[in-house]
C-alpha cells in the first residue's frame, strides 16, 4: 500500500474521464512569449467561471520541480541524450499523475507552459535521441492524457532570444537558452512541421505581434476550437 498518491505500475493509472475538463499547451521557443501568454489565458478564463490550474514543464508537480532542477542546471547532461530524456519522461510521468489527471477528471481546465511537443522537439527532431525512443517515452509518461489544444507561439529566433535576455537581466542563462542561434532556428522549424502533422491539435499563432493583438489570437484559438463563446 503506498501512501504517497503514486500508482503502483503503469496498470494502475486510472484513466481521464470522457467528462474531464480541457488540457491546452503552450509550445515555441524561448522568449516566444508562452509564461506570459499563459497567465493572460488563466485569468480570461478564471473571469469566465472555469476552475484553472496552471503548470509547466519540465516541472508541475513536487517530484518533477525536484527533476527540473536536474535538467536545467546542465547536470544531466554528462549522462547524454538518452538519459537525459529517460530524466524528462519520468518528471512527466509525475506531472500526470500528481497535477494534470487529478485537475482533468474534477472538471477543471489545465493549461501547461510546455509539454510532450518540448521533448519531440528538443530531445528528438533536434536532439540525438532516436524517434522511436521519444515516442516510447512519450507513450509511457503521457499515457491517455494527450491535449485538447496545443497553442505553438511561432516567433523569429532573433526576437525571442532577444526578449529572453532582456527579461533574464544579469541572471546566468539555462542549459537550453545558452545554445546557439542556429539550434534554435532548427527547433523553431520542427515545431512548425509538428503542427503541419497535427492540424486538428495545433493552432500557430504569430507571436511577433504586440502582445495583445498575440492573445487575442490566443483566445480565438482556445474558443473556436474548444467551443466557448468568445464575447464575455
Ligand atoms: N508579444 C510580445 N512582444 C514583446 N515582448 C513580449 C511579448 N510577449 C512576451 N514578451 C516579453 O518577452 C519576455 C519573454 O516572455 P515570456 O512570456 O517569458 O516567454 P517564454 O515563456 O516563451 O520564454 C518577457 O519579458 C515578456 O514580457
Ligand atoms: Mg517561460
Amino acid at each position: 500500500m503506498t501512501t504517497t498518491g503514486h500508482p503502483a505500475s503503469g496498470e494502475s493509472r486510472p484513466k481521464a474521464t470522457p467528462a474531464r475538463g480541457r488540457f491546452v499547451t503552450f509550445e515555441g521557443g524561448e522568449g516566444a512569449g508562452k509564461s506570459s501568454r499563459v497567465a493572460e489565458l488563466a485569468d480570461r478564463l478564471r473571469r469566465r467561471g472555469f476552475e484553472v490550474v496552471v503548470t509547466r514543464e519540465p516541472g508541475g508537480s513536487p517530484g518533477a520541480e525536484a527533476v527540473r532542477r536536474v535538467l536545467l542546471s546542465g547536470a544531466a547532461e554528462a549522462f547524454g541524450p538518452l538519459a537525459e530524456a529517460i530524466l524528462f519522461a519520468a518528471a512527466r510521468a509525475d506531472h500526470v499523475d500528481q497535477t494534470i489527471r487529478p485537475a482533468l477528471m474534477r472538471g477543471a481546465w489545465v493549461i501547461s507552459d510546455r509539454f510532450h511537443d518540448s521533448t519531440r522537439v528538443y530531445q528528438g527532431a533536434t536532439g540525438d535521441v532516436p524517434a522511436d525512443r521519444v515516442a516510447a517515452l512519450e507513450e509511457i509518461a503521457v499515457d491517455d492524457v494527450r491535449p485538447d489544444l496545443t497553442i505553438l507561439l511561432d516567433v523569429p529566433v532573433e526576437i525571442g532570444l532577444a526578449r529572453a535576455a532582456a527579461r533574464r537581466g544579469d541572471a546566468v542563462a539555462d542549459r537550453f537558452e545558452k545554445e546557439e542561434e542556429k539550434i534554435h532556428e532548427r527547433r523553431r522549424r520542427a515545431f512548425l512541421a509538428l503542427a503541419r502533422g497535427e492540424p486538428k491539435r495545433f493552432v500557430v499563432v504569430d507571436a511577433a505581434q504586440d502582445p495583445a493583438t498575440v492573445a487575442d489570437a490566443v483566445w480565438y484559438g482556445v474558443c473556436s476550437r474548444l467551443g466557448l463563446a468568445e464575447k464575455d
